[in-house]
């Protein structure tokens, strides 16, 4: 048997997403309810190594496992021998020869999931790496689109922001296009991806929040990750509110659009206060598909183990 890892959401079949967005469905209709929790997952072991900052994903992963009647260890580098000069290798064979079915892990550094697999012999996921990839967010946009419309073929979505910084935005497209969306870029010539990279290279682009709410259906926000930002100056406020914002004003002129953002928001910046309690506006429910689809996720992970 191989070992199921969820690395991006190139891991994931076609077969494979459907049957998590099935799954998700079903689960995000039992939260809250008394019998919300089940025991598919009992027995099971989940360790979260979170070298990152989080609340959505880290919260929500060991939400699910307890729903799923698993158990949880969480591991944070602040108070651990990381401090001491640890290795993140060494750290995660030190948390895999503690005997876990799998182990979460978010770093802030490119490449490092590929580096753990490698090292591991037990199922990672990928809970957010550098600027390349979250796939349980993609999977929680799609879940929560898929919500809102149904079938999301022809549905247009242009992703306005920090692009060329987020970890979100290529795992979006990836999904995405899959289930049919087109996809656009929306950002100030200090934020944008590569061009030539092929995640991007077929979105149309648009040079204002305004031009690209003529032609979308989704208007995807990203925050400025000013703590990944070590390569460009980034745009005034009052600029950057200008022509990329959602504000109050706007939301109130794209209610036939649906709002979403990966969170957490900077409120004033891409995303004004008000806009958090509109009808048309999704975030808070894309956190709670959130717990739904890493229930998805880790029963993917721990039972659709497949074989060689
Ligand atoms: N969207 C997301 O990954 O949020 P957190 O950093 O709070 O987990």
């Amino acid at each position: 048997m191989a070992i199921t890892h969820l690395a991006s959401t190139r891991d994931l079949s076609d077969e494979a997403l459907l049957a998590i967005l099935r799954d998700a469905r079903l689960f995000v209709s039992e939260l809250g309810h008394r019998h919300d929790r089940t025991e598919t997952l009992a027995g099971r072991n989940i360790a979260l190594a979170f070298f990152e900052p989080s609340t959505r994903t880290r919260l929500s992963f060991e939400t699910a496992a307890h729903r799923l009647g698993a158990s949880t260890v969480v591991f944070l580098p602040h108070g651990s021998s990381v401090e001491k000069g640890e290795t993140l290798l060494e750290t995660m064979a030190t948390i895999e020869a503690m005997r876990f079915d799998v182990i979460v892990v978010r770093h802030s550094a490119n490449g490092i999931i590929d580096q753990v697999i490698a090292n591991s012999h037990v199922s990672i996921i990928n809970a957010g790496e550098g600027t390349t990839s979250h796939p349980t967010q993609a999977l929680l946009d799609m879940a929560t689109l898929v919500e809102h419309y149904g079938d999301l073929s022809g549905k247009r979505v242009c992703i306005i922001g920090d692009v060329r910084h987020s970890r979100v935005a290529r795992s979006q497209i990836d999904l995405g296009r899959r289930l049919g969306m087109e996809f656009a870029i929306c950002s100030p010539l200090e934020l944008q991806p590569d061009h030539q990279d092929p995640f991007f290279s077929e979105c149309a682009q648009f040079s204002s929040i305004d031009e690209a709410a003529a032609w979308a259906d989704v208007m995807s926000l990203l925050r400025i990750q000013r703590e990944r930002i070590t390569d460009v100056i980034l745009p005034e406020l009052a600029d950057y509110r200008a022509f990329y914002s959602m504000t109050s004003e706007r939301a109130r002129r794209m209610t036939d659009k649906v709002i979403i953002h990966p969170g957490p928001v900077n409120l004033g910046v891409e995303i004004d206060a008000e806009v958090l309690d509109m009808k048309h506006c999704l975030i808070h429910r894309q956190v709670t598909h959130g717990v739904a689809v890493r229930m998805a996720v880790l029963k993917h992970v721990l039972l659709s183990r497949h074989a060689t």
